[in-house]
């Protein structure tokens, strides 16, 4: 196995804000809490979960892009946690990110040309008259011909754009990318042109990804290892053969159930989720599933389950799960 590339502990991020007709009341979103995994160099690690569970913010924290509000972030053996933007700029070009609407990161205004040309400018990747050269590799590493350098983001098609956003990420020769959705907005065939150019460009610049999604059939094929996140924590974290084989929190066999099984002769359970989502305003107590888990128990309610390792690599966060064979409760019947 590779060596460690970011090491993550005990991450979390509250958001305080302001309620009422006159913004009078405080309270806190708690976006995340305790997160706690190791990024593996050259792996890609997939995190997933329902609307509102916490994955752009693990993104934002880990590339310190939003200032988390506890934990530690450790890459090439340097604290990120809590530096401040200058203090942050040497590891800036190292750690990228791509998210779904490339609109947000490309400036109407800038060519196609001007946009790639900053950030190697910025970082000193090469000189004013290097830069044709590097623009033209950079282009055709994303699939697209010089003739896009002069192009605006309006002329583009949502995949093209796309492409301008993943060249942009990797202007920077960075080490890690957070692909925050990158390709959820896409139409299905140019998503798994997308994805398939992600993975070229993962082994040619031997790339780490973070890769953040809600459809579970994507992540299944392009993943090492997958993180299932539930209101702002980690509920299981394994490889994907083993999570897709033997998924063992309730939460994550119930958001797999919903996905087809390749496999006719698989004796996995159907499981249809029950209820909305509670408010990450007023978590549940102890396990944050308890409330629409069909396993709950008394000690749910009062216990935050620790992640444990179950198998080599397969970690889990509930009070039931004993082995990677064995829960210990029955579903409580309605
Ligand atoms: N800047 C913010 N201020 C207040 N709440 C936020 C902010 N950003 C995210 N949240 C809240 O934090 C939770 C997690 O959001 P997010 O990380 O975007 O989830 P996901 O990416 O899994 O959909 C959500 O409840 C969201 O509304
Ligand atoms: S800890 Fe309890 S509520 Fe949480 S997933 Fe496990 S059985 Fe369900
Ligand atoms: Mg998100």
């Amino acid at each position: 196995m590779n060596a460690p590339l970011i090491t993550i502990k005990g991450l979390s991020k509250a958001f305080p804000i302001r309620l009422g007709a006159f913004g009078d009341k405080a309270a806190v979103v708690r976006a995340l809490d305790d997160f706690t995994a190791t990024i593996i160099e050259g792996e890609t690690l997939s995190l997933v979960g329902e609307s509102g569970c916490g994955k752009s913010t693990t993104g934002f924290c880990i590339l310190n892009l939003q200032r988390p509000s506890g934990g530690s972030i450790v890459y090439k053996g340097q604290e990120l946690a809590q530096l401040d933007d200058d203090a942050m700029r040497p590891f800036r070009r190292d750690l990228q990110i791509v998210f779904q609407d490339p609109y947000s990161t490309l400036n109407p205004r800038m060519t196609i040309g001007e946009a790639l040309s900053e950030p190697i400018l910025f970082h000193k990747l090469a000189t004013k008259s290097e830069l044709p050269a590097r623009l033209s590799r950079l282009l055709a590493d994303v699939g697209l011909s010089d003739r896009f350098a002069s192009r605006y983001p309006h002329e583009l098609s949502g995949g093209q754009r796309q492409r301008v956003a993943i060249a942009r990420a990797l202007a920077c020769e960075p080490r890690f990318i957070v692909c925050d959705e990158a390709i959820s907005a896409l139409d299905v065939s140019v998503q798994a042109q997308i994805l398939n150019l992600l993975l070229d460009l993962q082994d040619k610049y031997k790339l780490t990804y973070l890769f953040i999604a809600h459809d579970l059939a994507v992540v299944r094929h392009i993943s090492d290892r997958v993180g299932v996140m539930y209101l702002g924590r980690l509920a299981e974290l394994a490889p994907s053969s083993d999570l897709f084989a033997n998924p063992l929190h309730p939460y994550t066999r119930a958001l797999l159930s919903a996905v087809p099984e390749p496999d006719p002769k698989s004796s996995r359970q159907r499981q249809r989720l029950q209820g909305e989502v509670p408010s990450p305003l007023n978590p549940p107590s102890g396990c944050r599933f308890h409330t629409r888990c069909p396993l709950a128990r008394e000690k749910c309610k009062a216990e935050v389950p620790a992640l444990r390792e179950i198998t080599p690599g397969h970690q889990v966060a509930c009070h039931a799960v004993t082995s990677a064979t064995t829960t210990q409760w029955e579903p409580v019947s309605a």
